[in-house]
């Protein structure tokens, strides 16, 4: 699968998002009008995502992609999660939640490379890292094109360096996980910063990701470089979008103002709408994803409750103009604003 084409084709994609939101009926109706869907892999065992795989192309779409996450950072000294533990009782008595077991795991990233070798889709995108050539080569000669997530330029050329066929710039206004290699050494730039660099330095196709919601982001980033935009927080209303209700409510309360990054919920910084649990936990340690399983009962415990104070309520900066509609018309609406930007045609 030639990216170029395929992202010239497309111009608009849906993002891969983890949790639940990316359903096959999203990545469906974002193909039937002409978009890119992804599914993803994230937090899904091995077995599901192959059911999901198969739903999708059940629902009759062949063109699509998967996401995973690559493995980072090392297991955490038990000293600091052993810590985190005891500034989580309260959360854990809230809603009678045990604490979740403090594991370290890839995520099964061996099995669902295999899969994805095994069972090719159009493309498959990285993010949390880069990996190796080996991997990527095998998913090439599998059939798949291959996108990694970069947030700064030294990421972007380490990605085409390991023979990636495109990068995906992730401003720093975007919903859900920074997608940063080593988040130690992170770098947050805004898209409009980082992309035109991005676009200088590497001589692959590039995708913008981050705070684009309307046909004029939609320019800005077109005519800034990319090959295509990729938008998260704007599907999220959607009907088809798999998100909880009370996650698709509270990006319309008006008593939700702003995002911001933590790493309360997961030990990784990721964005959400600013809420109790991550102020309330400021200091929560960069271990993931042992602490992504240890809030996992906690946050669920809060979901059944509707507790949005205790909900990982992944958004970015352009929450507030997340539209409730069909995710066709959304496409078609931005697909029409991609194709009147005047941006950089396929060579
Ligand atoms: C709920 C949610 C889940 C996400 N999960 C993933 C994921 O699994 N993999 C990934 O590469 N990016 C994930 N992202 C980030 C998106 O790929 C993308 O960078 C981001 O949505 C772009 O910013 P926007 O939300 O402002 O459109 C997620 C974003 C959201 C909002």
């Amino acid at each position: 699968m030639d990216l170029h084409e395929l992202l010239g084709a497309r111009r608009v994609l849906q993002a891969p998002m983890a949790g639940g939101a990316s359903t096959p009926a999203l990545v469906h109706a974002v193909d039937g009008a002409g978009g890119l869907g992804s599914l993803a892999a994230g937090y899904l065992s091995v077995e599901a995502l192959a059911e999901r795989i198969s739903g999708v192309r059940g629902l009759g779409t062949d063109v699509f992609g998967v996401n995973v996450f690559v493995p980072s950072g090392a297991p955490a000294p038990v000293s600091v999660l052993d810590g985190y533990r005891r500034d989580l009782a309260a959360e854990s008595v809230r809603h009678g939640a045990e604490v979740g077991p403090s594991t370290y795991d890839d995520d099964a990233w061996d099995a669902k490379i295999d899969l994805l070798v095994g069972s090719p889709v159009s493309v498959v995108s990285f993010t949390f890292g880069c990996p190796s050539t080996k991997v990527l080569e095998r998913l090439r000669d599998a059939g798949s094109a291959t996108v990694v997530t970069a947030t700064t330029v030294e990421e972007a050329r380490t990605a085409v360096a390991r023979g990636a066929d495109g990068v995906c710039v992730q401003g720093v206004e975007a919903g859900g996980h920074r997608a940063t290699f080593d988040p130690a050494r992170g770098d947050d730039r805004p898209l409009l910063s980082l992309l035109p660099e991005v676009v200088g330095a590497v001589e692959v196709p590039v995708i913008a990701a981050g705070g684009i919601m309307t046909e004029e982001d939609v320019a800005a980033a077109l005519t800034s470089g990319a090959t295509a935009v990729q938008l998260g927080t704007a599907f999220l209303r959607c009907p088809e979008s798999g998100a909880q209700p009370a996650h698709k409510a509270a990006l319309a309360d008006p008593s939700f103002t702003g995002t911001s990054l933590t790493r309360a919920f997961t030990g990784r910084p990721a964005r959400g709408l600013t809420n109790r649990f991550m102020t309330e936990h400021p200091d929560a340690p960069a271990a993931y994803p042992e602490v992504h399983h240890m809030t996992k009962p906690l946050r669920a415990a809060a979901a059944r409750a509707g507790d949005t104070g205790g909900m990982a309520l992944w958004a970015g900066t352009g929450f507030r103009r997340a539209r409730e509609l069909p995710a066709a018309d959304l496409v078609a609406a931005l697909r029409e604003a991609a194709v009147s930007s005047g941006g950089p045609r396929p060579t």
